[in-house]
Parts: structure tokens; sequence; C-alpha cells
């Protein structure tokens, strides 16, 4: 798909310039949910940036306050909602412009709720409109207007959005958008709109681009990576094959070719499109980290036929196997949900039988939670909380017995780490990552951030490891 023209809309940049007398004032950005929302604020930050608003990590500092939301799960409404609250009475202080973006603002329920009860909010964007959001601050600013500014549209490809990255060692990179996938729990679908690809070209211009700045580290995003340009080559929709790349497992040959980026990873691929392609690449590029997050959702096949995930617990199984045949260092690492509707002790028993069998690096463990207009929201069956909760609580110590237990095939290793910053728990540290993605801490001098560094692994701990310089 062909990326929309935004030079009208960036035109919006110098006029917010003018009309704020080209001040430097404050922004404040709090982003919920995932590591597309993530980028996503990185480029609304760059947008920012490039209007004279330079960033403050105190919300009360701020002359625009922003929240770029998620609405994958329950939890993060009352967050948004408590924030908005918090920050009224900054607005009645000192006119505080308030936006809020994201996904959630693609939820009618939420907007009207928006209206209603906090009517008081300058800008709402959502998932597609992200882009104007200059031209939304320059109407609130100049008209004094409540701007609502959500579409519902399959989506389009934006190229050409200022950035402005939170670090300088690993960055991310957004290969398409949106999902076809319609699992039936998931909202994700409904707001953002439906899968489709960026241009090769495009991405391997920004990696060089992110190359010749210093990064080492890319990870690809998208809610199905691995079925890269499909919805393209199934319908027929034109692009542009560029360096040989029309899958994705072509992508990552062509990224793996690139000077100066030292790991390459992605998320999420799923389990259904892992092609043998796909697995031949990640064995051949030695810069693709052979750490694989595999989202499982559910053990029982039985549940993940309700949850429209096209595989079953014993393909799963397989694939894993198939993949560790052919690349022996692989390992995983996975997404859970338990409690989906219908769940019964069973079909819980497969989960956990799935990861005593793996034995994932790491799992990230969900309660079900019922989102408005999906299939499983209006399934009569639901789970009482108090028994999501317990079988949480068991899928919980079974993981941390096996993390620990993984972790000590770590000790008096050598591994090579990516040095990303001093440790937020003691400033005479540093922090890295191996390639498996685990977190060493370990003493060094600042100058080796953003390099790569040979550690023996000394202790080992739940969530990170200690390691000394070789
Ligand atoms: N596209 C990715 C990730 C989507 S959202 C994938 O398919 O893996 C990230 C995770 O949130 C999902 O993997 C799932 O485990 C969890 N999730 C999504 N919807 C949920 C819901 N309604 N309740 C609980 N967890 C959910
Ligand atoms: Fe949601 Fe499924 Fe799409 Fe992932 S693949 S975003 S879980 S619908
Ligand atoms: Fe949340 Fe939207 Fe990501 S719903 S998980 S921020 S795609």
């Amino acid at each position: 798909m062909q990326a929309i023209n935004i030079n009208e809309e960036l035109k919006y940049i110098e006029k917010v310039k003018q009309i704020n007398n080209n001040k430097i004032l404050k922004y404040y950005i709090m982003t919920m949910g995932c590591q597309l929302n993530e980028n996503d604020s990185e480029k609304l930050c760059g947008m920012l940036e490039k209007m004279n608003y330079i960033k403050t990590e105190r919300m009360k500092d701020a002359d625009l306050v922003l929240f770029n939301t998620c609405c994958v799960r329950e939890n993060a409404e009352e967050k948004l909602f408590g924030k908005i609250g918090e920050v009224k009475k900054q607005k009645e202080d000192k006119h505080t412009i308030i936006a809020i973006g994201g996904c959630m603002m693609q939820e009618e329920h939420i907007l009207n709720k928006i209206k209603q009860s906090y009517p008081y909010v300058d800008i709402i964007f959502g998932t597609h409109t992200l882009h104007k959001m200059p031209k939304d601050l320059y109407k609130a600013l100049e008209e004094n207007k409540k701007i609502r500014d959500v579409i519902d549209i399959d989506g389009e490809i934006i190229e050409g959005l200022p950035i402005s990255r939170k670090d300088k060692t690993k960055a991310s990179v957004t290969i398409m958008n949106g999902c076809n996938n319609f699992c039936t729990y998931c909202i994700v679908p409904y707001v953002r709109g439906r899968e489709r690809s960026r241009q090769p070209k495009d991405i391997i211009e920004e990696v060089k681009e992110l190359s010749n700045k210093g990064y080492k580290e890319i990870t690809l995003l998208g809610q199905n990576v691995n079925s890269y340009l499909s919805v393209e080559r199934e319908k027929n929709i034109e692009f542009e094959e560029y360096e040989g790349i029309n899958s994705f497992a072509t992508l990552l040959r062509a990224i793996n070719k690139i000077d100066g980026i030292e790991r390459i990873r992605f998320i999420s691929p799923h389990p259904k499109d892992f092609t043998d392609d796909v697995i031949e690449a990640i064995r051949d590029c030695e810069k693709v980290c052979k750490l694989i997050h595999l989202p499982l959702q559910s053990g029982s096949t039985n549940i993940l036929k309700i949850m429209n995930r096209k595989y079953t617990k014993e393909q799963y199984l397989t694939l894993v196997e198939k993949m560790r045949k052919l690349i022996p260092e692989v390992v995983f690492t996975t997404d859970i949900i338990v409690g989906f509707p219908g769940e019964t002790e069973e079909d819980f028993e497969d989960t956990l039988d799935v990861v005593k069998k793996v034995k994932f690096e790491q799992v990230y463990m969900f309660i079900y939670s019922r989102r408005v207009g999906t299939p499983a929201d209006r399934m009569e069956n639901q789970i009482p909380e108090e028994i999501k909760h317990k079988r949480f609580d068991k899928l919980k110590k079974l993981v941390e017995n096996q993390i620990e237990e993984n972790n000590k095939k770590y000790l008096d290793t050598i591994q090579s780490v990516v040095v990303e910053g001093i440790s937020k728990n003691n400033e005479n540290m540093l922090t890295g990552r191996t390639p498996s993605n685990k977190i060493v801490v370990f003493e060094g001098k600042e100058e080796l951030i953003g390099k790569i560094v040979e550690l023996k692994i000394m202790s080992q701990h739940m969530w990170y490891l200690k390691g000394k310089i070789v």
C-alpha cells in the first residue's frame, strides 16, 4: 500500500510555533500499552519537539499533557480516568492543554464517557489520526475549541513523520499496522483496523538511517509480523519489491545485511504463520536473536479453537520442536490468557502442560478481560473472578519456579551484552541485555553504554543476572 501524502498536515507544525510566538513550551506524555504504542508515542514526541515543545517527566510542569492509550485489557481505563481527573485542577490553574490519543479512543463507549464526564479534555484523536496531531493542536489553540478527531477506517500507511526515540542503542521499527486475525477475545483489530504492511524500501531506509546514527539493536514491530506483505500478496495489492524483499523471511535477510546493526528482534509473530522460510531465515541470519516470542494464549485445543487461533496444542508443540531441531540454541517467550470463557480445569491443565514442556524464558500472563464488541464478551460461560485468579496464581508459581531453574543455565557462561545504560537500582552499575533478552547488571565505565561487552555470569536472580567483564 502506498503511503498517503501528509505534507499539508505537517505545515501545521510551523503554524503551531507561530501561534505560540515561538515560545519553548513543555509537554508530558504517558504511554500505555504495547511497543507499537510506544513507537507511536515516539512519533508524537517527534512532532511535538518540532513544534518547540520539550519533554518533562513531571506532569505538573507541562503546558501540554498527552495520554497515548491502550484498551487491550480493562485496567487501563481506570488508570486513564484517574489521570484525567488529576490534571483537571492544573488545567484550571494554568490552561494546560489535555490531549488523549490511541487505541482506547477508537471505542465509542469511552468517547461518550469522556464527552459526558470529562468535557474539559481539549483534543481527542485515534489510531488513524495520529499524524494530524499538529493540526488538531493548532485548532485547539487558535479557536479554543474542543477537537474530536477519531475516524473508523481500515487504515492507511503514513511515512515521513518526525520521530524522537526514547533510547540511543535500541530502536523499534513498525513494519505493519492493524490485524486481520480477529482472535475472539481481542479488541485490537477493531481499534487498529486492517492489516497493512509498509513498503520494503521505507523499512530498509529507516533501519539504515538508524545504523548511521549508531543504533545497535532493532525490534521489528507488528501485531502479526510473520505475515508481513502476505495480505498484499494474497489480494494483489501493489507493493514495490526492493532488494528482493517480498515476505517476512526476505525482510529479515535484508536487514541482516545492514552494517552496524548487531541485533535484530521482532514481535509478535503468530504461530499459524511460522512458515519454514521464516525459521530458515532466523537460523541463517547471525544478527537475528534466537529468542522467539511465540504467543500461546492457551494450551487447550478446545479453547484455542474458540479463541480462533487456528492451531492446536499439538501443532504448537510440533512447531517448537521443529525450531529446536533447526536452530539448536533457540529459546522462547510467550503470552498466556487464563480464564477465557468456558475454560475447564482440564483445559487449564493443558496450558500448564505446554508451559512444563516448552520451558519458556519468560511468560507474560494475563487474566481474561472482557472487551466490549468482541465475540468472547458475548459468550455466556464466563469464568468467575476467583477461579480466574486461582488459576493465574497457579500458573505464576509454575512459571517462577521454571525461570529460577532455567536461569541457572547462565551461571559461569560468557554472554555478549548490549550495554543500555546505568542501572536504575544502583548508579554504580551498568545494565544491558543478552541475546535472549535477560537483563545483566555489572560494574563498568559509562563509556561502555551503546557498546557490546563480553560478560561472565556470576549469579542469577529472578528478574536479572549479575555479570563481570572478562
Ligand atoms: N498480536 C499479538 C499481541 C496482541 S495483545 C499476538 O497475537 O500475540 C498482547 C497480549 O495481550 C496478547 O497476546 C494476549 O495474551 C493479551 N490479551 C489480548 N486480549 C486480551 C483480553 N481480552 N484479556 C486478557 N488478555 C488479552
Ligand atoms: Fe489480537 Fe489475535 Fe490480532 Fe494478536 S493476532 S492482535 S491477539 S486479534
Ligand atoms: Fe493496547 Fe493498542 Fe497495543 S490496544 S496492546 S496499545 S495495539
